[in-house]
């Protein structure tokens, strides 16, 4: 607990930086989690919200041909150091639309993902791939303008992609923590700095190969992150490698899958994704 607070007094000196920065709610793209932000580059890494700053900062198309709306989802896609944990989908103004998370088939174990969650990822070549918009996938092809970047920032909700048609199979994500509640989403653990984890209908009897593989997380009864996860062990330095004793920060006590400690054993990978700017304020 010290070791949070005094990351928090720490962040408190870099205060300045986001007084100045735009007021949208959702002001940031950051991926992974971890404890020692002031000293891993990996930790909350801001990633590029506007195709312009993506190829100035090393990423490039991965788009593999298709145009935008080409294939079984929207938008320009971006890898960097070809690393498939974190891909970025612009929208056709080259405003940030979504983001992808690929795991290549020949990396994971045989039966992952599970039948019961494959609808939440797509094949595409040697991934399967996962993706989350942050505009309604039908609009990414025409794309933002300059004014609505700047009013709602990374976007205006979270859409689910759980089908291979962008346009109608998504789940749009409540903002507000309240209507969460009233869904399958299963209340979860709270963590400081990464948040209040809410899950896709989980239990303490439940079977791991329905673990869904995307997770969210409200801080002040808002939507301001979320994740993905898989049961396997998957290899990038953007992974998070949950250990036995984070289970708490996962799941409420009595919620806890029975099964998940096996999950952890045999492998799994996890990435926290924040759509602001400021985790390490994440007091749930
Ligand atoms: C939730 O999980 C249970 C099994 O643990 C299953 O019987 C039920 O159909 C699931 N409900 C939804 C809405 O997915």
């Amino acid at each position: 607990m010290k070791t949070f607070v005094a990351l928090a007094l720490l962040s408190l000196v870099c205060v300045e930086g986001w007084l100045f920065n735009d007021d949208a709610e959702w002001n940031d793209l950051k991926v992974t989690w971890g404890l020692n932000q002031l000293f891993s580059s990996t930790v909350f890494d801001s990633l590029p919200r506007t195709e312009s700053d993506a190829l100035a900062d090393g990423w490039v198309d991965f788009s593999r041909g298709a145009s935008c709306d080409g294939d079984y989802y929207r938008g320009s896609r971006y890898i960097k150091d070809n690393d498939p944990a974190v891909m970025l989908l612009f929208d056709d103004n080259g405003f940030i639309a979504g983001i992808q998370m690929g795991a290549r088939i020949t990396e994971l174990p045989a039966g992952i993902p599970a039948a019961q969650v494959m609808n939440m990822w797509n094949y595409d070549g040697d991934m399967v791939v996962i993706t989350a918009y942050f505009q309604e996938p039908a609009s990414v092809c025409t794309g933002r303008s300059d004014a609505h970047f700047t009013l709602h920032g990374t976007g205006v909700g979270l859409y689910l992609q759980n089908g291979p048609t962008p346009e109608t199979d998504y789940e749009l994500i409540p903002r507000d923590e309240v209507d969460i509640g009233a869904t399958a989403w299963t209340k979860g653990g709270c963590f400081y700095t990464m948040g209040q984890h809410y899950w896709y209908n989980t239990s303490a009897s439940m079977d791991c190969d329905d673990f869904f593989p995307v997770f969210l997380l409200y801080n002040s009864g808002r939507l301001n992150g979320f994740g993905f996860d898989i049961n396997a062990d998957l290899n990038s330095p953007r992974y998070e490698k949950p250990a036995l004793e984070s289970l708490s920060a996962f799941f409420q006590d009595q919620d806890t899958p029975a099964c998940f400690a096996q999950s952890i054993q045999k492998g799994l990978t996890t990435i926290h994704i924040y759509m602001d700017d400021s985790p390490s304020f994440n007091f749930c």
